[in-house]
Formats: C-alpha cells, structure tokens, sequence
C-alpha cells in the first residue's frame, strides 16, 4: 500500500528532505498520488511538512506508528509477527482474547494508538490516551502450570526494563510484579491472563498487555505517573520502543521456558526490584500486613519475612505504596 511505504522510506530517511519526485520515481506512481498519500499520513497524526518546491521531511518529533517500521526493526521469529495496528480499541488485551485463540500463533501482536477502557490488574483502569502510549498485547503460548503464570509477568517486566534502556536511556526499576518505575512513579503496567483448559487445567494460551506512557500523562494519574517524554525529554520512540520491546521479550520468554535460563531471567528480575530489604505494607485480596521485602522464588512469588521472623510468600497481591 502506498501510504505505508511511503512512510517507511521517510521513516528511513527521517529529518532529511525528499522530493515528490524521488518518490514518485521509486514507487512508480504519479506526484500527485505522493500528495495525495502524504495527506492521508498527515491526517493520521504523523508530522510530515511539506516544503514547497523541495519535498516531504518527518520530524525527528513525529511519533505515529508504522507498521513497516517496527517489522523492519524486528529481529524476532515469533514475536510481532504479524502485528495488527489499530487506531483505537476498547483494550488491546480484550480485543486479542476476543480473537479465536486456538486458531492464531504464538507472538501474535495488537496495538492501538488509544484505548477507551484500558484495563489495569486487580479491575483498575489504565489511562491511555491516544498517541501518548504504547498499548500492545502479544499471544503466548507456554507450556507452564497456572501457578507459575506470573513469572511471564516477570519476562514482559525485565523485557521492558531492558528496552526502555536501550532505546531511551533510561534505567527504571520494578515494584512487584507487574509494574515499571522510574524515581517512583509508574512508567507500565503490564497485565498478564490466561486462558486454561478446565479439563486439563493447563495454561492454553497467556495474553501479555504492556501499557507505557510516552508522552503526555492523563490529568487522571499525572501525580503517580511517569512518561518516556517527561523523563527525557525525547518524543518519537514509540515505533523503535515497540520493536525492542517485541525482541527483548522473545529473548526473555525464550530463555525462561526453552533454554532453561530461568535463574539468569530471574536474578535479572530480582536485581531490577524495587524495596528490597524494605519494610513495606503488601496488599492481598483479603488482608494487607507489614513484611519486609526478600526477593523473588522460582515462580514469582515474592518472598518476605514478616515482623515476628515468620518467612512468607505472596502469591498475588501488591505492595502498597
Ligand atoms: C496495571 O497497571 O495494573 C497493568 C496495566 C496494563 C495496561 C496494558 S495496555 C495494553 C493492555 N491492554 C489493556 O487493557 N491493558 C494492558
């Protein structure tokens, strides 16, 4: 399609000027249908200027999502692969686990620029304005019991923090299990559920939601949020953001269920928590107590040791702060 490739090339050619000519030459069609496409691109959010008599630049500030871009940025085999880009979804993870499952492969992927009911853990709500974040949720397939679901939250966790390295420089830390901060505010949430077979109770398939603020924050979280933007000061990641975040987590997730490099995952993880060997309040679905904060075990759990010495582990629940 012609927009989308014109877009890739741009994207290519980021901040540079090229002419209508030069790309009406290399796709084979008229100036006026370059025009025409870089209109539709305009429209959709993408920062394109038009200087006249020289050609089409994108903004190094341009943050639209590109399908092609992101694919050519993939080193994954699985991951991504294909991804579907929407405008706007009620939630991604909603949208995917809607789709027929069984049918569709490992690594598939669903994006949108916005979501008008993004889901949070525990029946919150994910603020999640259009263009300011990346809402995606990728299909797993693992071959893991229910109990040790979190430890993909553990994957999707340390994939984030590693690209979020990478990509923008900046290095964050986890509060367990499931959530991203950076000088104590939250960057991502990520939102893992499974679908399992009642007959067998076995794990049939795990969507992973992953929800980072780029740009500007909902007025609704802007006292405990954090963004990429706010952070550093750079827009224009999303695309580069994504492909990362699709790559390290296929390293991630391979390494922790087929190379048998749990403990490498793991110590990964545990290195990157928040609190240890503080006293925090943790929140369970009837109770909430003071522990101090050991680490993780081999299924996620986190570890604690409680006020009397007594040691505990939490299976799901939050640390409250
Ligand atoms: C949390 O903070 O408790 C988890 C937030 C997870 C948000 C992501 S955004 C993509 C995916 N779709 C959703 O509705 N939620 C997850």
């Amino acid at each position: 399609m012609l927009q989308k490739d014109v877009l890739a090339y741009l994207e290519q050619n980021r901040g540079k000027v090229i002419t209508g000519g030069q790309l009406s030459l290399k796709f084979g069609v008229s100036r006026t249908a370059i025009w025409k496409a870089i209109h539709v691109l305009q429209d959709k959010g993408h920062e394109i200027i038009s200087l006249p008599n020289s050609g089409y630049q994108l903004l190094d500030t341009s943050d639209g999502l590109s399908e092609q871009t992101i694919t050519d940025l993939l080193t994954t085999q699985e991951l991504g692969r294909p991804l579907e880009i929407h405008e706007t979804l009620n939630s991604t993870n909603s949208y995917l686990k809607n789709l027929n499952l069984s049918e569709l492969q490992e690594g598939y992927t669903v994006i949108a620029d916005e979501q008008t009911s993004g889901r949070g853990r525990l029946g919150r709500t994910f603020a999640s304005l259009a263009k300011e974040g990346i809402y995606l949720s990728v299909l797993l397939k693992p071959d893991i019991a229910l109990q040790n679901i979190s430890t993909l939250t553990i994957c999707a966790a340390v994939a984030v923090c590693r690209a979020v390295e990478r990509v923008c420089g900046i290095t964050a830390g986890v509060k367990w299990v499931n959530d991203i901060f950076i000088n104590g505010k939250k960057l991502c949430g990520i939102l893992t559920e499974a679908t399992v077979s009642a007959e067998l109770q076995k794990v049939e398939s795990v969507v992973v939601g992953i929800g980072i603020n780029t740009g500007t924050i909902d007025e609704s979280v802007k006292d405990i949020a954090a963004s990429i933007l706010q952070e550093t000061g750079q827009k224009g990641l999303r695309n580069r953001l994504i492909a990362e975040v699709l790559n390290q987590l296929e390293e991630v997730y391979f390494d922790f269920t087929g190379r048998q490099e749990k403990d490498q995952v793991l110590a990964e993880y545990s290195e990157k928590l928040l609190f240890i060997g503080k006293q925090v309040t943790i929140k369970e679905i009837d109770k909430s107590y003071v522990a101090t904060v050991l680490g993780v075990d081999e299924t996620g759990a986190l570890r604690v040791v409680l006020p009397n010495g007594e040691a505990g582990r939490v299976l799901s629940g939050e640390i409250v702060i």
